[in-house]
């Protein structure tokens, strides 16, 4: 190359640098030197001490974006591990340990999360070869009763446990524990060491886990996730900072919402087992009440009868409400059992009983007096027609309110 081309090059790669830093969308936080990480010095998949770890590689990302060095603060990642990092404070510097700690379960709890980076469901681990094939638990019995029977190891409540035991597999399983005395030593083991040498012929183990140790391994092996256990059992992964750190949350944010192809392309580097055929559990909606062809269940029906033989009075056939007492189908939509429970009970101080037509008349009209000095709705906490319905009539009112019933009697469901 002439020195020209060569000067060339040059200028076009400073041209080209700077224009970068120019157009750098992120800065670091004020007095921010470096992305301050808290990690696990020994815990493959997610990080180690030689930076090989997917954490380790994200976590590159995050101070590329930023301009700033990726320093770690090393500790193992157990119990503890969050009160002696990102909570705790250098007595010499005055400053926290370290500012993010990363695949903190992506709910807040400990830590405000980030977005979540992974997700990812427990997995059956075999080695290939040995003249069986599974795909589910049930297999493991399947291949025990045809005359060869698997050693199963799994940690401690692991989520196969009540299915391997409803199989009658107790005696052909070896718990391990998940932490030992040793933090250079984590849950991989169970496949690296025990699987791989023959101790057991299955193992059980988190996603990540049973991915990266399956792959790195010499002995060939397969990886099934556990599709049958569901996708309540999927779990998701971002950063965590502290809760007070709002700014540096969104910050982190925005870099992984701008890098995510990256990101996930780091992540599919590990072999995560796919979630692609995990059974679909859809939450079912919890309502109060059931209505199946416009016909109740019982409780919903004995909220519409206890209604309609004591708050009707006030609050009106409809439970629209009257000049006597509020409109219910409207006030229970944003009120939790709960609360209704609270009001209705507890609120209240004047005590009435209404079945009796003669009293209830009589009461009315005292309630007309009463209702110019400011009438309060009786307590019902001692009436026991009322106190033991309670969770009915919320379960009639919700319908009505949810526009799922009329107020015309309802009909039951047949039994
Ligand atoms: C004697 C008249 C009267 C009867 C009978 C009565 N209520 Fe009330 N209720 C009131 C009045 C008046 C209020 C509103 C005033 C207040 O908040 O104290 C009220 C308020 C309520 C509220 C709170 C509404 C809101 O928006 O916060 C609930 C819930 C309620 N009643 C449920 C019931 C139920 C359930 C019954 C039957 C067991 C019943 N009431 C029977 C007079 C009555």
């Amino acid at each position: 190359m002439t020195p020209i081309r060569v000067l060339f090059q040059i200028t076009i790669a400073l041209l080209f640098s700077s224009s970068v830093v120019s157009a750098a969308e992120f800065k670091p936080l004020a007095g921010q030197t470096a992305v301050k990480v808290c990690a696990d010095a020994h815990n493959l998949p997610y990080s180690n001490d030689k930076l090989e770890g997917f954490d380790n590689k994200i976590a590159a990302i995050i101070g590329e974006e930023l301009g700033i060095p990726v320093e770690y603060y090393w500790f193992p990642q157990r119990i503890g591990f969050g009160r002696n990092t990102i909570k705790k404070v250098d007595p010499e510097t005055g400053k926290f340990l370290c500012d993010v700690a990363m695949s903190i379960p992506a709910e807040r709890g400990m830590y405000s999360p980030t977005t979540a980076y992974f997700s990812s469901i427990d997995a059956m681990v075999y080695r290939k070869g040995e003249g069986y094939e599974l795909n589910e638990i049930s297999d493991i019995a399947k291949v025990s009763k045809e005359g060869k029977k698997l050693k199963v190891g799994l940690f401690d409540r692991a989520i196969a446990t009540n299915t391997l035991l409803k199989h009658g597999l107790a005696d052909q399983i070896e718990y391990f524990q998940m932490m030992t005395g040793d933090a250079k030593v984590n849950s991989g083991r169970i496949i690296s060491e025990a699987l791989a040498s023959g101790q057991i012929d299955v193992a059980f183990a988190w996603g990540p886990i049973a991915g990266y140790y399956a792959s790195v391994s010499d002995v060939p092996m397969t990886v099934v996730p556990l599709n049958e256990i569901g996708s309540d059992y999927i779990f998701s992964f971002g950063m965590g900072v502290r809760h007070q750190d709002k700014a540096w949350q969104a910050l982190l944010n925005k870099i992984l919402d701008k890098r995510k192809d990256d990101v996930a392309a780091i992540v599919a580097q590990y072999n995560m087992p796919s979630l692609a055929d995990v059974k679909q559990v859809v939450k079912k909606k919890r309502t109060v009440y059931t209505i199946e062809n416009g016909k109740v269940d019982d409780k919903t029906y004995d909220g519409w009868r206890v209604f309609n033989t004591t708050c009707f009075v006030c609050h009106g056939k409809d439970a629209k409400g009257t000049e006597r007492g509020a409109n219910l189908v409207e006030a229970v939509t944003d009120m939790s059992e709960f609360r209704f429970r609270k009001k209705v009970l507890k609120k209240y101080f004047a005590k009435v009983n209404l079945d009796d037509p003669e009293r209830r008349l009589a009461f009315l009209s005292q309630i007309a007096e009463e209702h110019a000095k400011g009438f309060e709705m009786p307590t019902w906490s001692d009436e026991p027609s009322v106190r033991a319905h309670i969770s009915a009539i919320y379960a009639y009112l919700k319908a009505r309110s949810d526009g799922a019933l009329g107020e015309e009697k309802p009909e039951r469901l047949a039994k």
